[in-house]
């Protein structure tokens, strides 16, 4: 359960943020995916707004990072911001970014998997992963692992579960589990368990002339999302660390930049409600600042408060599989042993 029961739809993250600012105040936290109008922005204001020691802005575009930077500045001077340039569509800029934050800080206290891409054709990463699985999946997995010496330097002084990995999925993880005979969906043969919700409603069935489906293929990774997640807390918990993972809500972003004005009609059919940006930060914070959280008890929140996902998310034996074709996806095992 969270402290704020009252919390939810329409809770601002301005006033999360000030309800955990000791959570915030002299950490290091760093979050991914920032840039103006999206949550990570509203995500790294509110942040700012409480005095943390070092917040650090990792995404792929500098002129974005930088805008979001000024305006950190300008409000918060007192704020020490650094920028990180972080493709994760890239095993290789990853790997580099790693190394940018551990010339940056020997210690993070939180780190926020916010970045993310819904696209409707198919794209392929430099080492040949379909673009949404790559992007949104296998490049964080990668990069939390190379920041897990940081994470885990931080745990040593902070309370057990304050150290924290939060990671966004969405609601949209529900229309498919992970398609491990086709991650790449190149239209290869999955038994039922794998397969996407069928029927698929309205637009959300439309599929590219190479038969490519996008929203299955952000289905799937926001899925990864959280099935990383239930590996991370079973496997991180010993160390005093706690992975959560979360629906933002609906937020009129520059996600939907891919899209058609066909599919953008069927989001609002199934929206209830559209979140302003602020709005869409508070679960992220509430999942990465509330004391009540330290103890793993939850997996997954919406609104602000714990809830279920997906059956197909909750299978320990999935999440041991996804574990294990990240490694080879990434080339490089990572133990949470010891
Ligand atoms: N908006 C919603 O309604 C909604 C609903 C459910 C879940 N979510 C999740 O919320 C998260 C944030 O999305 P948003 O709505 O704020 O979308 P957004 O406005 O498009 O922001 C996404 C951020 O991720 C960055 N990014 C994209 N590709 C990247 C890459 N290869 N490497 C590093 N950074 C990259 C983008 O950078 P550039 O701007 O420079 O491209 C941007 O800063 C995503 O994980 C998304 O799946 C959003």
């Amino acid at each position: 359960m969270t402290t704020h029961q009252d919390y939810g739809l329409k809770t601002p993250g301005s006033e999360v943020a000030r309800a955990f600012a000791e959570r915030i105040r002299g950490k290091t936290i760093l979050v991914t995916g920032v840039s103006p109008k999206s949550i990570g922005s509203a995500t790294v204001l509110n942040l700012a707004s409480q005095g943390p020691g070092l917040l650090i802005l990792a995404s792929r575009t500098e002129a974005r990072l930088r805008e979001v930077a000024a305006q950190i500045a300008e409000k918060y001077p007192d704020t020490r911001v650094e920028i990180v340039i972080l493709d994760l569509g890239s095993q290789q800029s990853v790997r580099q970014a790693a190394v940018d934050v551990a010339a940056l800080t020997d210690k993070l206290d939180i780190l926020i998997n916010n970045a993310g891409v819904m696209v409707t054709s198919r794209k392929a990463t430099p080492e040949g992963i379909e673009q949404q699985f790559g992007t949104n999946h296998i490049g964080p997995f990668l990069f939390t692992n190379l920041l897990l010496p940081l994470l885990r330097k931080a745990a040593e002084s902070n309370p057990p579960g304050a150290t924290r990995i939060v990671s966004l999925s969405s609601a949209g993880h529900r229309l498919s589990p992970i398609r491990f005979s086709d991650y790449n969906l190149e239209g290869k043969p999955v038994p039922p368990e794998e397969d996407h919700v069928k029927p698929l409603q309205g637009a959300f069935a439309k599929c590219a002339p190479d038969g490519y489906n996008g929203i299955v293929a952000y289905a799937q990774s926001k899925t990864a999302n959280i099935l990383f997640t239930v590996y991370l807390q079973k496997h991180l918990t010993k160390f005093g660390i706690a992975a959560y993972t979360l629906h933002p809500g609906t937020i009129q972003t520059d996600l939907s930049r891919d899209q058609n004005d066909e599919l953008t009609a069927q989001f609002y059919k199934v929206a209830p409600y559209w979140k302003t940006p602020d709005e869409g930060s508070a679960t992220t914070l509430v999942a990465a600042l509330d004391p009540a959280l330290d103890d793993a008890k939850g997996l997954y929140l919406v609104d602000c408060q714990l809830a279920e996902p997906a059956p197909h998310t909750r299978d320990s034996i999935s999440a041991d599989r996804l574990w294990k074709l990240s490694e080879d996806l990434v080339g490089e095992k990572f133990s949470l042993r010891g």
